[in-house]
């Protein structure tokens, strides 16, 4: 496909959100590359010059990951991968930027030597895209936003973006919080919460951390402490040990991915302390965010009290909102995917909570069977 002729049809609004539900499952993993120029992978269609300018139809992706940190994030990369198949009519290059924005700003300016179709971008931070994404846009690639969000002056440097309401997740797990200590008796100022972040700066970062702080401010709970775990299992639990050692009496953990959570549960039990919602007897309540399968199982078992999802299988939605832009259709600018939340217990049916549109809605809280486990492929 050729990208001036495509960039012709590209029609989109400038606001505006739609809900795209959850696609179907999938699973598998990938490692880390050893450094950012070895980090690209072509998937599908080998990558000639000839290819790129004939009209055989197949549609060049390059693809820009954050990273393997996270169960979640495997997912999501097998996901896209899996969509843009060589079979489905792609070529896809895939970059692993291992964390570090530097790559993923070198990956992109790849792709644009390389003049794909399409250039995805999941972004690692929020800010620091202005200038190459203005040069993909010099260069007529329209670019879809995937996941996390950027943070740009001017939005027409990236033509839509499919991902989840990370403020709105936040909100939820603090709204379930308030609700959960009320229906169990327990006061808000008895309630001692440390908050394992994410990545900083990163919107899954900022719009959970926040989702927690406006609970703090309005239900007067104390919060202990505030540190970054990266997302990652490893760092989850190195923090976890140090805030044990700095508080003795921590009664929640607010972990931002479940990754985070798997690290703080063995550095909470590792510490001789029990994980668990029964808080006025000493147990320690995990938070946590993705309800990946792993995730979910330890709700099943009570380790987990909450855990909100974030959807990950974003390969078909990006698909869709592709083949909307081949056909010369309107997309639009933002695209929320609807997700819920899982709990151990069911003494919560129910939250009411605002998303980052500040509409107010119910959401419904499931109380995790083995059954709905057994769906959770990723
Ligand atoms: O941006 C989505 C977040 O990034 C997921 O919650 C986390 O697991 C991943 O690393």
């Amino acid at each position: 496909m050729k990208k001036k002729v495509l960039t012709a049809l590209l029609c989109t609004t400038m606001l505006g959100s739609m809900l795209m539900g959850c696609g179907g499952d999938n699973s598998g993993s990938e490692g880390s590359k050893p450094d950012a120029s070895s980090a690209a992978e072509s998937v599908g269609k080998e990558n000639t010059d000839e290819d790129k300018t004939d009209d055989s139809g197949v549609i060049t992706v390059g693809f820009s990951q954050v990273g393997a940190e996270s169960d979640w994030r495997t997912a999501n990369s097998e996901s896209m991968k899996d969509t843009f198949s060589e079979a489905n009519g792609y070529e896809l290059i895939f970059d692993d930027a291992q964390q570090k924005q530097e790559n993923q700003i070198t990956a992109i300016r790849n792709f644009i030597q390389q003049e794909v179709d399409y250039i995805l971008l999941a972004p690692v931070t929020e800010t620091g895209w202005d200038t190459v994404l203005q040069e993909a846009k010099d260069a007529d690639i329209p670019v879809i936003i995937v996941d996390r969000m950027v943070n740009v002056s001017d939005d027409s440097l990236f033509t839509t973006w499919i991902g989840t309401d990370s403020l709105l997740e936040g909100r939820k797990a603090s709204e379930w919080l308030n609700a959960y200590a009320e229906a169990n008796g327990i006061a808000a100022n008895e309630l001692n919460i440390v908050n394992i972040q994410g990545t900083i700066g990163s919107t899954a970062q900022i719009g959970r951390s926040k989702g927690l702080e406006e609970g703090v401010e309005k239900y007067g709970w104390n919060l202990l402490e505030q540190q970054t775990g990266e997302f990652t299992q490893a760092k989850g639990q190195e923090v976890m040990e140090s805030m044990l050692k700095q508080h003795d009496n921590i009664n929640v953990v607010y972990c931002e991915n479940d990754n985070e959570a798997f690290g703080a549960i063995d550095a909470i039990e590792a510490a001789g302390k029990k994980v668990g919602g029964d808080v006025k007897n000493g147990e320690i309540m995990v938070i946590s965010f993705d309800t990946t399968n792993a995730g979910l199982t330890d709700t099943l078992a009570g380790k987990i009290t909450c855990d909100v999802e974030c959807n990950p299988l974003h390969g078909p939605r990006a698909e869709e909102l592709i083949k909307k832009l081949e056909a010369g259709e309107t997309v639009e600018k933002l695209n929320y995917v609807d997700e819920e939340v899982f709990t151990y217990d069911d003494s919560v049916k129910s939250v009411t909570a605002k998303n980052s549109l500040d509409e107010e809605a119910d959401y419904a809280v499931t109380q995790i069977t083995q059954e709905i486990l057994d769906k959770r492929a990723y």
